[in-house]
Parts: C-alpha cells; sequence; structure tokens
C-alpha cells in the first residue's frame, strides 16, 4: 500500500495531492464522465493545490494511462474521461461501499423450469469440471437448474455484474470453442449452489444455478414451484 500525500492535506483540498483517483473524481464530478469539460490545466491546478505544469503532468500521465482523452479547440482543453477510467472510479466505489455498509446482499425469487437439456452436456465437459473442482470446491451434478425470473429479479441479478465472481474459463475442445462464465456462491431455499452466469447466454428471463448435488432432489422442488435465491458478495 503507498501512502499518496505523507505531509498533512491542507483543509478544503481535495486529499491525496496529486492522486490520479482524485484527479479522476474531480474530472468525473465536473461532469467529464459523459461529456467533454473545458478546463485549463492552471484550473485544475488550483482545484487540486498543485502548479499549472504539475497539473499538466498529471493530465499527461493520465492520458498515457488511457484514462483520459484530451482534445484542444481554441486553446482551450477539453476533457473526457475514458472507460478504463470510470472503471476505476467504480472500483473505489465499490470499495467504499463495501468499507461502510458491508457485503452488498441480493435476494429474489424464482420458478423452477426446464430447459432444452443442455446443461448436462455442458457441465459434462472435461473442460468445465476440472476448473469447477478446483475454483468452487466440487465437482458440480451435471446440469444447471433454470429459474424463470422477472424482470425486476433480473435487474437484481445484473448487480452482481460489479461483484467479485469465479471465473471459469472458456476453451476449445471437440473442434469448437466452449464459453467462460462467471460463478456467485448462492443459497437456494437455504441449500448452498452456486449462480452460473455464461459469458454467451440466449436466456432474458432465466437464471442458471449449478450445486454438487441434484437440486430438485434435495431440495425438493419440480418444474413451476417457486424458490428463494439468497446471495452475497464474497
Ligand atoms: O436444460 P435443463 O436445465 O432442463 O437440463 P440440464 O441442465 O441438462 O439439467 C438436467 C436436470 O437436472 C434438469 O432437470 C435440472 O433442472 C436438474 N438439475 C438439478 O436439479 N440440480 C442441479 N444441480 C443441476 C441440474
Amino acid at each position: 500500500m503507498t501512502v499518496a500525500n505523507a505531509k498533512s492535506p491542507e483543509p478544503g483540498r481535495p486529499r491525496a495531492r496529486g492522486d490520479a483517483l482524485a484527479v479522476l473524481k474531480l474530472l468525473a464530478l465536473a461532469g467529464a464522465d459523459h461529456a467533454p469539460v473545458v478546463l485549463t490545466s492552471r484550473e485544475l491546478g488550483e482545484k487540486i493545490g498543485v502548479s499549472q505544469q504539475a497539473a499538466d503532468r498529471y493530465l499527461l500521465a493520465l492520458e498515457k494511462r488511457g484514462l483520459l482523452t484530451r482534445a484542444f479547440a481554441q486553446r482551450r482543453q477539453r476533457l473526457l474521461l475514458t472507460a478504463g477510467a470510470m472503471e476505476l472510479l467504480r472500483a473505489e466505489h465499490h470499495a467504499y461501499r463495501r468499507i461502510f455498509e458491508g457485503p452488498a446482499k441480493v435476494s429474489f425469487s424464482g420458478i423452477v423450469a426446464s430447459g432444452l437439456g443442455e446443461g448436462r452436456y455442458y457441465l459434462s465437459q472435461p473442460g468445465y469440471v476440472v476448473q469447477f473442482t478446483e475454483r468452487l470446491g466440487y465437482s458440480p451434478y451435471p446440469g444447471t437448474l433454470n429459474l424463470r425470473v422477472t424482470a425486476e429479479a433480473m435487474r437484481r441479478v445484473g448487480l452482481l455484474g460489479g461483484w467479485n465472481g469465479i471465473r471459469i474459463d472458456g476453451f476449445p475442445a471437440s473442434g469448437r470453442t466452449f464459453g467462460g462464465a462467471t460463478c456467485f456462491p448462492a443459497r437456494m431455499n437455504g441449500h448452498a449452489c452456486h449462480l452460473i452466469h455464461p459469458d454467451r447466454t440466449h436466456y432474458k428471463d432465466v437464471v442458471e444455478f449449478i450445486a454438487a448435488d441434484c437440486l430438485r432432489e434435495r431440495l425438493p422442488v419440480k418444474d413451476g414451484d417457486s424458490v428463494a435465491v439468497d446471495l452475497e458478495e464474497t
């Protein structure tokens, strides 16, 4: 861990003087997250408490790191944050939320449904089985249990996109490519399982789950039954 500013910060000035994140945060607050913002290096320097030359160096460094684009018009520079910068800020936000609010939780319910029977085929692929065993700590029952969910539940599932899931990598086998997926520890009616989100999926209202055992037998459930799913960020 590095301490960005050894001296105590001046009151009213952003902490971590000169820190890239402080500059990115300031630019995002000024609107550079969605539209170019006209700002001179002198103005930026004044805001973060450094000289015009130092502010210019920060901007150049951010540009080199692909976090900022600079366009010049009538000797005024227009600054726009890149997707990479927003990713950094989002990670920062995520960390603070975690510090102050604890691990995020997502709960929803869904209806057990049958799919096309493809899950068994995929889950039986050695390329997946090896990774599941190593990364999830168990060899899954061959198949995925499908839950049909509402649009609101799907929105909540979408929040998992900002969590650190367990990656399962894609791989080539039998002359084709098997896609990657991300898994999240979950409980279905209190029973341990993983929500699995394939990188490529044609489902829009279905969420898939894997577990060490057959969930239909363990819970037990059948098509049409409603179940409760709880997830907590790890
Ligand atoms: O395509 P579909 O989900 O219908 O089938 P599958 O993925 O090939 O899985 C085979 C069967 O096992 C399905 O009825 C799943 O619902 C079920 N299953 C389960 O009960 N528990 C699991 N951990 C995985 C699948």
